[in-house]
């Protein structure tokens, strides 16, 4: 079978390769061989790839936090799972043609739709949205929430999660292009760059500020966003894409008892129960199933051109993500 192996840290187009190893030997009585149908490369990965992420796997190292594919074997012992079910990859590692896992790492996409490229994005982005709508602040209809890089995976699964339960979302991206697209999956209101945001979310809230601020960027654009908080309003950092430290004013937090906090996935699902995790999901799965979730798409490409699918994820200015079809033929 053919995967996805880095030897070296480095930059992800020059050290990444497709390579042929062995199949999988048949499974062991709790396991299940899934032939993966398609994977999304997000940020994390080419940072994983680069040795630049909270993980530094052992090295030579297969690539890969998500990937949906269908069960192709079943151990004896194995009664949740069918050969034909469309399945959720829960572990890593898996941009390859064929995984042999244990059955509880996996998750079963229950759905009528045949949406494959949607739900190979099921694990990391919509359950990050979800997440932090829901961790920190509670949040009512009509309540006002801003988020900057508003036009990546995350930051449209945000809006569209808002946009279902009546929270109204402000969204900074960095090209006027952008307005319009967001504008027509529910952003009630789109700024271009990060200055002077304080004025402007002033004049869109009617004074009211923002209770929560979704912060992928840090740097400079995380100060001009924690600046649009209302008094007791919580900023919770989520990415490292500016490369540059948060920032907030010490006033803020003192004086207006603002909070700056953290999310990750990884700890969030490793602090959830697995019902908790299932239960998730599942929203997660009908959201998607009904239209109400959904992501760009920029482009597809084979296996075998991983070195050209990392380059073209590792670019700004997208109009969406790259998805690799491992088992596609070339
Ligand atoms: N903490 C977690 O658990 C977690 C989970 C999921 C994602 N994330 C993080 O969330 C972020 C978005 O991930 P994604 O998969 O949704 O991204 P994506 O769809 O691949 O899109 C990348 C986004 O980053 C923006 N961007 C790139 N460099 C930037 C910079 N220097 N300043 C401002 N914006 C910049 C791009 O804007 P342009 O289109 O203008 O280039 C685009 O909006 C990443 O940082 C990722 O690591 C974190």
């Amino acid at each position: 079978m053919k995967a996805v192996r880095i030897d070296n840290y480095g930059i992800a187009n020059e050290v990444a390769y497709c390579t042929e190893l062995p199949d999988p030997t048949p499974p062991a009585t709790d396991e299940v061989i899934v032939d993966v149908a398609a994977f999304p490369i997000n940020p994390a990965d080419l940072l994983t790839i680069e040795g630049k992420y909270a993980t530094q796997p052992p090295l030579p190292y297969t690539p890969g936090a998500e990937a949906v594919g269908h069960v192709s074997e079943v151990g004896a012992a194995v009664d949740e799972f069918v050969p034909g079910d469309l399945v959720m990859l829960l572990s890593r590692e898996n941009w390859v043609q064929k995984r042999k896992v244990k059955a509880a790492e996996l998750l079963k996409i229950n759905t009528d739709s045949d949406d494959l490229l949607q739900f190979a994005m099921l694990k990391v982005n919509p359950a990050t949205a979800a997440l932090m709508l829901r961790s920190y602040v509670e949040l009512k209809p009509g309540d006002w929430i801003i988020q900057d890089a508003a036009n990546s995976g995350v930051g449209h699964c945000v809006i569209r999660l808002a946009a279902k339960s009546g929270v109204k979302t402000i969204n900074v991206v960095r090209r006027e292009n952008q307005i319009t697209p967001l504008q027509s999956i529910g952003a009630d209101a789109v700024l271009i760059g990060a200055d002077n945001l304080a004025e402007q979310v002033n004049q869109i809230t009617g004074g009211d500020g923002v209770r929560l601020a979704i912060d992928a960027v840090a740097g400079r654009t995380s100060l001009e966003l924690a600046s649009c908080l209302a008094d007791g309003g919580v900023m919770v950092n989520y990415g490292m894409l500016s490369g540059e430290p948060c920032m907030v004013m010490p006033d803020w937090i003192v004086f207006r008892h603002l909070t700056l906090t953290g999310f990750w996935l990884a700890t969030q699902l490793r602090n959830m129960a697995r019902n908790q995790i299932d239960t998730l999901y599942q929203e997660l799965t009908e959201d998607i199933s009904q239209g109400v979730l959904s992501v760009p798409i920029e482009a597809t490409y084979g296996i075998d051109d991983i070195k050209d699918a990392l380059a073209h994820a590792g670019r700004e200015n997208r109009s969406g993500k790259v998805l690799v079809l491992p088992n596609d033929a070339a």
